[in-house]
């Protein structure tokens, strides 16, 4: 369990706790490399915005993915994180 601001996104919550995840971009919503998959609890994660939505909008987001640099949970949320270079 990580527990982590809603000011903090998920990706830097992650990369904070020493968990690995890629993340090509940096954090601007471009590669997609740090899409995780929300197991539950995916209304406690912050509004899709239109840059997540456009990178996602293919397959990702249909199957409960999001990127972890957008999005911020304001409660409990369970995710899964693909191990890095997976
Ligand atoms: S780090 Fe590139 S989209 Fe999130």
């Amino acid at each position: 369990m990580l527990e982590a601001s809603s000011a903090v996104s998920l990706l830097n919550a992650l990369l904070g706790a020493g968990i690995r995840i890629r993340h090509d971009c940096g954090g601007k919503a471009i590669c997609g490399t740090c899409a995780v998959r929300v197991l539950s609890g995916g209304s406690g994660l912050s509004p899709v915005g239109p840059r997540e939505s456009e990178r996602l909008a293919a397959t990702l987001r249909p199957a409960g993915y999001r990127l972890a640099c957008q999005s911020h949970a304001t409660r409990e949320v369970t995710i899964e994180v693909a191990e890095e270079g997976a």
